[in-house]
């Protein structure tokens, strides 16, 4: 299993369609948990206006943010957000759709966010709590726990509940001046 066919490129319109999807499918395999209280139900109610959207979130973006895509054959089957704060780099998100998953999508996106990032300043990700793949691959690619635990409003399900979120950092590259 490679990524060979699959190319990265930065969001467009005609995209909206297969970002939604990769995002619903992808939460739909990785955040309903019976130990946190996070159901499917949670997960469809978040996206019940997917085929309504028109796409402009991923593609109106200020400067300091990016969206890239993953393709096969056309297809979107990864997505990634990536924004440039004043003070730090952030990934916003990486999600690879489950049937894609190992064969270096991710891998890929990374590629592209270290040329868009600001490698002077720190970069931060959050991942919740018991996503352990995600918190695996984002020590692979050198983060590492700062300890710090979010509860992000937005993240709110509609039982109520909010997933708590690590904070996983790499330093800034020092500079030698
Ligand atoms: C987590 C995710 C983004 C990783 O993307 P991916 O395309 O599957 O990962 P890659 O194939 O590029 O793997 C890159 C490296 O990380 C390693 N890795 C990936 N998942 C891992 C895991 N669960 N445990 C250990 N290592 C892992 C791979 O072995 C690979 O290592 P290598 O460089 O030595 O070959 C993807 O699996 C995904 O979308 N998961 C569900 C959604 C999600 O949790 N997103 C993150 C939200 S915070």
């Amino acid at each position: 299993m490679t990524s060979e066919n699959i190319t990265i490129q930065k969001a467009i319109p005609e995209d909206a369609q297969g970002i939604g999807e990769v995002y619903y499918k992808t939460w739909l395999a990785t955040y309903p948990n019976e130990e946190y209280g996070v159901t499917k139900e949670d997960i469809d109610f978040i996206f019940k206006d997917i085929k309504n959207s028109d796409g402009s979130k991923y593609i109106s973006l200020p400067d300091n943010t990016v969206y890239f895509t993953a393709k096969e054959n056309g297809h979107v089957v990864g997505v990634c957000k990536l924004v440039k704060h004043d003070d730090i780099n952030e990934l916003k998100s990486i999600y690879v759709l489950p049937e894609q998953q190992g064969k270096g999508v991710g891998k890929m996106f990374w590629s592209e966010a270290l040329k868009f990032f600001d490698s002077t300043k720190d970069t931060v990700v959050k991942a919740v709590v018991y996503n352990k793949n995600a918190i695996e691959f984002y020590k692979k690619l050198g983060f590492r726990e700062t300890g710090k635990i979010f509860y992000d409003e937005t993240f709110r399900m509609q039982s109520g509940v909010i997933p708590p979120e690590i904070e996983m950092i790499i330093p800034a590259t020092s500079t030698v001046v």
